[in-house]
């Protein structure tokens, strides 16, 4: 596979043929993906397929081990990198599960969160005029700043700081792995409206997600289902719905009915 696109630039972010193993089990075995600027690449697929695995591989989890293949941004691996040298280039990952931390608030957070992704201090005038104006675009309620991190969050809270999170951090590459389990249509609907706030032509999106529900509200350019280790089939939003009707059993069918390699 080569690694540039039509136009003769390399693309904003590639996986290829990826394999990743978690404590000596392979779990990815040979992904491909191309995401390029400004495209909402959403991945779909049963429990425990892989999804928040790769998602861990793209950001660099110390435990998530690539055994083969490659994944490049803007043309150059980033295998050999550290999360937060990942994160620096523009990486950004949302948690399935966000985490409290007590005793740090918000602002405090994201300053340090900034000053990490810039690889300098951020005067702190710009850095809460940023913030204001960030929480003003996403509708995010004031007092959240001076709250300790997730603490006492709601499920929807939480996402909303995530949102607020991703707006401050303003990654090329943003990776988000739902899990719809938990939160109501509000927070769904906070998760969509953050995303479509953000979007711009200079903006990707890796959503990983369960439900087609959440692709009411964002419109993704491609879906993936991840399924077995691979991708074992790609569409348009349209492949969302056909999956909310059918779920995933025919896709594994169709996966076995042809040779070894190949995925539709
Ligand atoms: N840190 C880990 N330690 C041990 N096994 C792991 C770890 N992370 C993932 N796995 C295993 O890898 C497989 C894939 O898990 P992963 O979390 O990537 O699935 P998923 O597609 O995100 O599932 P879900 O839809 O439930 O979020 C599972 O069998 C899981 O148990
Ligand atoms: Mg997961």
């Amino acid at each position: 596979m080569t690694t540039s696109s039509g136009n003769g630039t390399a693309p904003l972010f590639q996986v290829e043929a990826l394999h990743v193993s978690v404590e000596g089990k392979e779990i990815l075995k040979g992904v491909d993906l191309i995401v390029r600027q400004g495209e909402v690449h959403a991945i779909m697929g049963p429990n425990g397929s892989g999804k928040s695995t790769l998602a861990n591989a793209i950001m660099g989890h110390p435990k998530y081990k690539v055994t083969g293949g490659d994944i490049r941004y803007l043309g150059q691996s980033i295998v050999g990198l550290k999360a937060d040298q990942r994160a620096r280039l523009g990486v950004f990952l949302a948690f399935q599960y966000p985490t409290a931390i007590p005793g740090v608030t918000m602002v405090n957070f994201l300053r340090h969160a900034l000053n990490a992704v810039r690889g300098q201090e951020v005067p702190v005038k710009d850095f809460r005029n940023l913030l204001r104006d960030k929480m003003t675009l996403l509708k995010v309620d004031r007092s959240f700043s001076a709250r300790y991190v997730n603490e006492g969050f709601s499920g929807g809270e939480k996402k909303r700081v995530e949102m607020l999170q991703m707006a401050v951090l303003e990654p090329k590459l943003a990776v988000l792995d739902e899990t719809d389990s938990g939160l109501d249509i509000d927070a769904l609907k906070t998760v969509a409206e953050g995303i479509n706030t953000l979007l711009n032509p200079a903006q990707s999106i890796l959503l990983i997600t369960h439900y087609q529900r959440i692709l009411n509200y964002v419109k993704p350019h491609f879906v993936h289902v991840l399924a077995q280790g691979n991708i074992l089939k790609s569409g348009g939003p349209e492949l969302a719905l056909e999956l909310e009707a059918k779920g995933y059993d025919w896709i594994l069918k169709e996966a076995a009915a042809l040779p070894q390699g190949v995925s539709s």
